[in-house]
């Protein structure tokens, strides 16, 4: 199937991650960031990387999301609520948004061990309450560390997909399953994302106290090998 990803913030280092390992496998990726120089800028850079030019574009938020069957979020949450008012016109219908943004302390000065209170429970479900009816939101990714992108090789983390629809689970399982090495997992309801977000916190925490900067998450004692939906 030929579709469109837009990553909204695109430009940063799990925009580009992500963007590169769904390019290599295939998918059109199309970097958002707040300046279509910047954005077209990296889509350069990481094409150079992977060499699949005809797969990587960049534009200004908007415009990314305006050609987009799938948006990803990838900002810091500072700017998700201002960015989500943004967007919400140029949102097709029926598009799926996939919200991997953690409310990290660290985004407005506090810190990244710490997560901030979110009024509607966690990012992913402001970001439904932001959006207009008819698009699907979706959170996955939260857990995956941008540094394990990097290059080509397996990834060892599970992807847990949080949403309230189906045929969001459906893709959002399916991109993350593009990256070789992870499982994508049903988490079950988007307000699950509450915990997604949370656990982001307790990783980085790890990733202090032993010193590495991409540990992840592996869940144990499930009947599921590759696809969470089979
Ligand atoms: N890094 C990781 O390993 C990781 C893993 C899992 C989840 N996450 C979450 O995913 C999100 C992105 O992570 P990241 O490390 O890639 O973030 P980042 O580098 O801090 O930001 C990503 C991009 O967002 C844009 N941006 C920055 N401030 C903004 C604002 N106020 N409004 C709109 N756009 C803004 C910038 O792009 P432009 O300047 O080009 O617009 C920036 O390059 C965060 O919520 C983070 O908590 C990160």
């Amino acid at each position: 199937m030929s579709r469109t990803i837009a990553i909204v913030g695109g430009t940063g280092p799990l925009g580009m991650g992500l963007a590169s390992r769904w390019a290599r496998a295939g998918e059109n990726v199309v970097i958002g960031s707040r300046d279509a120089a910047r954005a077209q800028a990296a889509a350069a850079e990481l094409s150079r990387e992977v060499n699949r030019p005809s797969q990587l574009s960049g534009a200004e938020n908007s415009a990314a999301v305006a050609s987009a069957d799938v948006v990803v979020l990838a900002l810091p949450f500072a700017g998700h609520a201002t960015l989500l008012k943004q967007l919400k016109p140029a949102l097709r219908s029926g598009a799926i948004v996939i919200d991997a943004t953690v409310p990290l302390a660290a985004s407005v000065g506090g810190r990244a061990t710490r997560t901030l209170g979110v009024w509607q429970g966690s990012a992913a479900e402001e970001t439904a309450e932001l959006v207009s009816e008819g698009v699907r939101v979706a959170a996955a990714f939260q857990n995956l560390s941008a540094e394990s992108l990097q290059g080509d090789a397996p990834v060892d983390c599970d992807v847990i997909v949080c949403t309230d629809d189906a045929h969001a689970r459906e893709v959002a399982t399916e991109l993350a399953e593009k990256i070789p090495g992870v499982r994508a997992l049903n988490g079950g309801a988007l307000e699950n994302a509450r915990v997604l977000e949370q656990i982001t916190a307790l990783l980085i925490t790890m990733n202090v106290k032993y010193h590495v900067h991409a540990a992840g998450l592996r869940i144990t004692g499930l009947p599921v090998q590759e696809h969470a939906l089979k």
